[in-house]
């Protein structure tokens, strides 16, 4: 997210001190649905005419003007298949999408068939939960995901837990009745981070790397994944958005990967993969990293 070349400094601003009064209000430019992401909303919708469907996601998009991307990103993660599969044959294997906005990434594991009971899509704003609702034309009594509102900063929503290689014996949470993520430490088979870490300063990418761990279970095979911007070394991207300049606090692949791999998890229990991929977004240029932690 950066016009021109990177730069650094020491700062630790990031783009969660943003206000959302100085983020500019829908662009419709920013409409550009791939044919896969057509496909998806048409099924998922019912809508069948292309433009209908753009008027109907940008009315939506209207209602929640900081949250401008309804990108299906999770079925593009090398690890996806991997987790559909924990979906069909670990026993009541939870999926978590952690920041999940609209909760399309949650709505397309379900639509690819991780079943959708055991899908739980969390987001500080409960507006955008609701607005998924909307989105996807589902009620509450007609989608069986779960939404749960809640900062994931906030102890009394997730909490760190100590790691333990121990594996909960059944019977399995009600989700129906989930107040917080806190009651699920140590039993959740998937999670998505999509676009979430960098909206956080160092210290704090730290802290919720540290609490999502918490949350995965101890068997081989549980996944943590997501993107956000990164860098080749680690440090402040300063960004220059729409007008606005961000400061977001960027790891590089060999700081992401030494932060799971040694400092949130004992080193040499889990596998870390990390792609750094150039990306422009209105003629912006930026690196984005995407990456997986999976429990050996
Ligand atoms: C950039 S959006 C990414 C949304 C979605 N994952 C995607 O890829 O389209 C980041 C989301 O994180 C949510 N968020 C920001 N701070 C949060 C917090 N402390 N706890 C939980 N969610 C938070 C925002 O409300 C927003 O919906």
């Amino acid at each position: 997210m950066m016009e021109g070349p990177a730069t650094h400094d020491n700062s630790t601003m990031s783009l969660a001190d943003v206000t959302f009064s100085s983020i500019p209000k829908v662009d419709t430019s920013l409409y550009n649905l791939s044919s896969e992401e057509a496909v998806f909303f048409k099924a998922q919708t019912g809508i069948d005419d292309d433009e209908d469907l753009k008027k109907h996601i940008l009315e939506i998009q209207a209602k929640a003007y900081e949250a401008r991307d309804n990108s299906v990103t999770i079925s593009t993660y090398p690890e996806y298949e991997h987790i559909l599969k924990l979906g069909r044959e670990r026993p009541d294997a939870v999926l978590l999408d952690i920041g999940c906005c609209f909760g399309v990434d949650a709505r397309r594991a379900a639509a690819d068939g991780f079943p959708a009971k055991n899908i739980i899509a969390s987001d500080i704003l409960n507006d955008f939960l609701e607005l998924s609702h909307e989105l996807f034309k589902t009620t509450p009594a007609s989608y069986p995901g779960y939404h749960l509102p809640g900062d994931v900063f906030d102890p009394g929503f997730l909490s760190i837990a100590a790691l333990s290689n121990d594996i909960p014996p059944a019977p399995a949470i009600d989700l129906s009745s989930l107040k917080s993520l806190n009651p699920l430490h140590g039993r959740i088979s998937a999670i998505n981070a999509t676009r979430f870490f960098h909206l956080f300063t160092e210290d704090k990418q730290l802290h919720l790397a540290k609490a999502l761990a918490g949350l995965l279970s101890a068997q081989p095979g549980s996944v943590i994944c997501g993107n956000h911007v990164g860098n080749l070394e680690k440090g402040v991207v300063i960004a220059h958005i729409l007008g606005s300049e961000h400061r977001l606090f960027s790891h590089s692949p060999q700081t992401w990967t030494s932060l799971w791999d040694g400092e949130v998890f004992e080193k040499g229990t889990v596998k870390v993969e990390t792609e750094l991929v150039e990306v422009a977004i209105q003629e912006v240029q930026f690196l984005v990293m995407r990456w997986s932690v999976m429990r050996l």
